[in-house]
């Protein structure tokens, strides 16, 4: 049931205020700072973590690392299962394995999982199906509460395995003693508030729509972030492909001048994931070097970082303020719509777009 939406994925973008809310009940109670459900999952002796997915779910570990290693100090790294499951990597039982997948049937995540079984120090996963393989497998199986999925293009997943991912990332730092009983209280509460955000983030949607229209009409599009926002452009550039069709390529904004600077011209639109963090002015100056070069610029920040960008942008998508730390899982949400209004211009088939399964239980 659609719910009276066009698309199963427009409904599962708009339902993520519900189900991170959900989530956020799971893992933390109704009120107080205090996190469940964690318990079990020990960091005692552990020297390094390994976090292993595809797609999507690969793109939230990117993110998860950036958050484990700020805030708990634990070495993360982060493959694809389909490289890591054949190269062999050494994984000793000072590591934790940590698998991500919303189906929990993906067949390289769940052969990497087999594969870490008697080595790791623990095998933990992030699903949402929570009788999966991957959940059946694992010591212990987190789940993110996203509620049943149909849109071949991941959405809520997404934001919902982020959204534990933070917990973990937190949980982690509680029993290292890296962060003080405050900073976490605060990082709390605003995950708490996250949900307000998003639906304040959703109300963007007419300004993406007529911004889609004109996406709609490139060949090539470039999603740049830095940071905890490289991930996210990474993720918008995949979600626009997937059901749009349209070629997109993301990059650390600081790779830029690197190579693909030279694809830039006024053919070539280059979405900007810049919330107003400590990395803000870098990318700033990143989009004034494509601005230089003719390039059009949609840049997606809050209203100050919008103005401090000035008039040479193409367009703007704008976000509310939010805690920097949570900045991956707002801007989610514009990456997600324009992607689906951009496929809806074209006519393509968003629930299922062409060549693609919901579970790819093949490898
Ligand atoms: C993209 C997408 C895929 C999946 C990937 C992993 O929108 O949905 O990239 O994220 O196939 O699937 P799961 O999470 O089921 O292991």
């Amino acid at each position: 049931d659609k719910g009276g939406y066009k698309h199963f994925m427009a409904k599962e973008i708009a339902e993520q205020p519900q189900v991170i809310s959900e989530a956020i009940g799971h893992y933390f109670g109704a009120s107080g700072h205090e996190i469940r459900g964690l318990d079990n999952l020990s960091f005692d002796g552990v020297n390094r973590m390994v976090m292993v997915a595809c797609g999507t779910a690969y793109y939230a570990c990117v993110v998860a690392k950036y958050w484990i290693e700020k805030l708990a100090g634990i070495p993360v790294e982060v493959d694809v299962a389909s490289e890591f499951r054949y190269r062999e990597p050494p994984v000793g039982d000072d590591v934790i394995a940590l698998f991500v997948s919303q189906s929990g049937e993906t067949a390289d995540t769940l052969a990497a999982l087999r594969y870490c079984q008697g080595k790791a120090k623990k095998i933990v996963s992030v699903v949402n199906v929570a009788e999966s393989s991957i959940a059946r497998e694992s010591d212990i199986a987190l789940p993110i509460l996203a509620g049943v999925e149909i849109g071949v293009a991941s959405t809520k997943a997404f934001s919902c395995q982020l959204t534990v991912l933070l917990t973990l990332a937190l949980e982690a730092a509680r029993q290292r003693g890296t962060l003080s009983a405050d900073r976490q209280a605060d990082l709390v509460s605003a995950l708490r508030g996250l949900p307000a955000r998003l639906n304040i983030a959703l109300d963007s949607e007419g300004v993406t729509e007529q911004i889609s229209h004109e996406l709609a009409e490139a060949r090539d599009v470039l999603f740049l972030g830095r940071g905890q926002m490289y991930p996210l452009a990474l993720e918008g550039a995949l979600k626009l492909k997937e059901i749009s069709y349209i070629h997109a390529e993301a990059y650390a904004s600081g790779e830029l001048k690197h190579g693909p600077i030279a694809l830039i011209d006024p053919n070539v639109p280059v979405v900007v994931m810049a919330p107003r963090d400590a990395l803000f002015d870098k990318t700033v100056s990143n989009m004034q070097e494509v601005m230089a070069r003719g390039g059009k610029v949609l840049l997606v920040s809050d209203r100050k970082g919008i103005e401090l960008a000035g008039d040479g942008i193409w367009r703007s998508i704008e976000m509310p303020g939010v805690e920097d730390l949570l900045a991956p899982i707002l801007y989610a949400i514009p990456a997600q719509q324009l992607a689906y209004h951009t496929a809806v211009a074209k006519g393509t088939d968003v629930d299922q777009p062409r060549n693609l399964a919901k579970s790819v239980t093949v490898e």
